[in-house]
């Protein structure tokens, strides 16, 4: 028979799949989840590529808990990710950048034990400021196994102990980026792999199996109209880097385009730092710990990469609170390492 020339290829699905085989145990329950989240990510898709058309641009009028201006797009990516995950028996509680409180769901009597049921927290549209500018945007998830002592009552509501539990802690966390093509990038604590959604057929095909983040750092990203809030640890660490005095950074570039997703997925492939520091003053950071910095520094740390506050690595914060910010310094190895021992050297003096 003559060889046809086709290529077997991997989907989202299968990967999963074959994925799900290192857990002989496993009922398939996580996978399906995480399924659901390529589906959501296909809906918020065809929503983000229609948006200039559906006259779905501009402001929705309402504001987050974070006080920021909702544009409509965040609000259906909200509905769309909070409709995926409502019915599965195994969820049993979400948060959202777009949601004041969590959101707890009443678990159907299914037998197993609190800790194979699951919590979801996202940011359903990232980057949201930049979409009237046809920028690149995303969605960030983060998927936790509820407690074990979550009460076991008949329908249990996720506490919100369920949802401050620490980065190291989640069971898968990802990505979806919404740009010239869409990408679905996650780990589950077994590698960083991507998928490009092939529009033709509507499904997400492995093109990047084994993400690792190069050691060298070709970008430097961060807001630099910030620099003057930076505390001076922060200062001499990008004046360093960009002196071009060490043979490292002496093809190091600035690229920094206001969606975390955008930014972080390119350092993830060409090598870099991406910094949104502590205001010096307030002593916070502006990035969201659940849903944007842990999900992403598991994803990082995967892929040979780190995380930091600059005092500490994100994925060992506890979170106290829902919507807690964090200074989020991501990125290379050896440069969140540099910026720690600026840090560390300077709290010294
Ligand atoms: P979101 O749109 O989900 O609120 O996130 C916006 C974040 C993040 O995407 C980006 O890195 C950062 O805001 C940009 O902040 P600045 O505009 O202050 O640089
Ligand atoms: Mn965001
Ligand atoms: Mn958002």
């Amino acid at each position: 028979m003559p060889d046809s020339g086709w290529k077997d290829f991997h989907t989202l699905e299968s990967y999963i799949a074959a994925e799900e085989k290192m857990h002989p145990q496993s009922r398939g329950l996580f996978s399906h989840l995480l399924r659901r989240v390529g589906l959501a990510s296909k809906v918020i898709n065809s929503k983000v590529l229609r948006a200039g058309l559906n006259d779905v641009l501009g402001d929705h009028g309402a504001t987050n808990v974070q006080g920021e201006s909702q544009m409509k797009l965040d609000v259906i990516a909200n509905d769309i990710m909070k409709a995926t995950f409502r019915w599965m028996p195994i969820v049993i509680g979400m948060a959202s950048e777009e949601e004041d409180e969590l959101i707890s769901l009443p678990r159907p009597n299914t037998g197993m034990p609190a800790e194979d049921h699951y919590i979801i927290m996202f940011d359903p549209l990232d980057g949201s400021s930049n979409i009237d500018a046809n920028v690149s945007v995303g969605t960030i998830f983060s998927i936790h196994r509820a407690l074990s002592d979550t009460e076991k009552k008949e329908t249990v509501a996720a506490g919100l102990p369920d949802f401050l539990q620490p980065g190291y802690k989640q069971e898968a966390s990802g990505y979806v980026i919404y740009g010239s093509s869409t990408m679905f990038v996650y780990t589950t604590g077994h590698g960083v792999h991507g998928f490009t959604l092939d529009p033709e057929i509507g499904e997400y095909i492995l093109s990047h199996e084994n993400i690792r983040i190069p050691n060298t750092c070709k970008c430097f990203s961060a807001n630099e109209g910030n620099y003057n809030k930076w505390d001076t640890a922060t200062k001499q660490y990008a004046d360093y880097l960009r002196s071009g005095k060490d043979e490292r950074y002496k093809k190091t570039t600035s690229r920094y385009i206001g969606s975390l997703v955008a930014d972080f997925h390119r350092n993830l492939l060409y090598g870099g730092i991406f910094l949104y520091p502590a205001d010096a003053k307030t002593g916070k950071g502006k990035l969201r710990l659940l849903y944007e910095g842990a999900p992403l520094a598991m994803l990082v740390e995967q892929a040979g990469g780190l995380a930091t506050t600059g005092q500490k690595r994100i994925l060992d914060v506890q979170p106290t609170e829902l919507h807690q910010r964090v200074p989020l310094i991501i990125g290379n190895k050896h440069e969140v390492e540099l910026y720690e021992k600026m840090v560390r050297e300077h709290t010294a003096n």
